[in-house]
């Protein structure tokens, strides 16, 4: 398939942030013509890595409208903002498309499922990349590139797709718990960080980091209760790696409170909530977590507008 460009594949991504921004500008690299789709509209996308500073040739589109269905999309929005890209996903997925929701947390199928046909595979990505975006148009890789997906063909395919970029594309038999790892990191850093409006030199704290242990025994407790594999020492690890990052990097709740966008709170610390609350867990430092972001984003505990 061309997209006009002439170039063989289509990618489109919906949202142009730091994580959609970062990917497209990887994919285009490696030879892909790539769509980006975009809320807000910007005149040409940047990316600032380790090899410089770069702007990418990419096709970036501020409306579905006679845009064509592509092989691939995937979908980099905050968690919240899924149904808001209801409209792009009538207009990019037809017959011959895969959808792949790259984002934080749990249930990503689930959260797109409405918004497509029950026979529109869909791939969930966990990914592994500190990328911040400064200006509209303007992404910052500060480090990383990792993806996990689900084993099976469409994994495969998903794989095969980054060759040539830098991504390492890892494919595991058992997401539920690559999923819920991830969650664990992202239940501790994003509101600590959030609330405190520190970066990760916030660790350091000796009363944070008993915070955080506290956190993560919950979230290791509710994750066992949903089939994942996780244990104490996987809690143990994320701390380690939390004292070890660097002091001035931050998380994307961090950066969202600082740029008054809304939070994903509750796809993070909202899943872990609601997970206990379907098995019966107490979680009480995770639930006084919750509240205060629901307060601090001004929207509550479901993060509704
Ligand atoms: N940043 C990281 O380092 C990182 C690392 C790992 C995982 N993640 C996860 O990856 C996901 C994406 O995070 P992010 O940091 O890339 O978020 P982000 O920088 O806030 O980017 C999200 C983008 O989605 C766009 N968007 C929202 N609704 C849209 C719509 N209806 N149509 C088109 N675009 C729309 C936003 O548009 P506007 O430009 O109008 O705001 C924004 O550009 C999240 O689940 C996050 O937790 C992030």
């Amino acid at each position: 398939m061309t997209d006009g460009t002439g170039r063989a594949g289509a990618i489109a991504v919906i949202g142009s942030g730091a994580i959609g921004g970062y990917l497209a500008g990887t994919l285009e690299r490696a030879g892909h013509a790539v769509t980006l789709c975009v809320r807000t509209a910007f005149e040409r996308l940047t990316v600032v890595d380790a090899d410089g500073e770069r702007t990418v040739p990419v096709r970036i589109a501020a409306a579905p409208a006679g845009l064509p269905p592509v092989p691939w999309v995937l979908v980099t929005t905050k968690a919240q903002d899924v149904g808001g890209a209801a409209p792009w996903l009538d207009a990019l997925v037809g017959p011959d498309t895969t959808v792949v929701m790259v984002q934080n947390g749990i249930d990503h199928a689930a959260r797109v499922r409405p918004h497509l046909g029950a026979e529109v595979p869909v791939l969930p990505a966990i990914i592994y990349c500190s990328v911040e975006r400064t200006a509209p148009g303007r992404i910052v890789h500060h480090g990383s590139a990792r993806m996990t997906v689900p084993a099976g063909e469409t994994g495969a395919a998903f794989a095969r797709l980054f060759s040539g970029t830098p991504f390492t594309i890892t494919q595991e038999e058992d997401f539920v718990t690559v999923a819920w790892r991830k969650l664990l990191g992202n239940a501790v850093a994003n509101p600590i960080t959030a609330l405190t409006l520190r970066r990760m030199a916030v660790f350091g704290d000796p009363a944070i980091r008993e915070l955080a242990r506290g956190l993560m025994a919950e979230v290791v407790a509710v994750a066992r209760a949903e089939g994942a594999r996780l244990t104490p020492e996987d809690g143990e690890h994320v701390l380690d790696v939390y004292g070890r990052a660097p002091g001035d990097g931050g998380t994307s709740m961090l950066y969202d409170r600082l740029s008054g966008r809304p939070l994903e709170h509750a796809f993070i610390t909202g899943a872990v909530v609601a997970a206990a609350d379907r098995h019966g867990l107490p979680v009480p430092l995770n639930r006084a977590v919750l509240a205060l972001l629901g307060a601090t984003s001004g929207r509550g505990r479901e993060g509704a507008a």
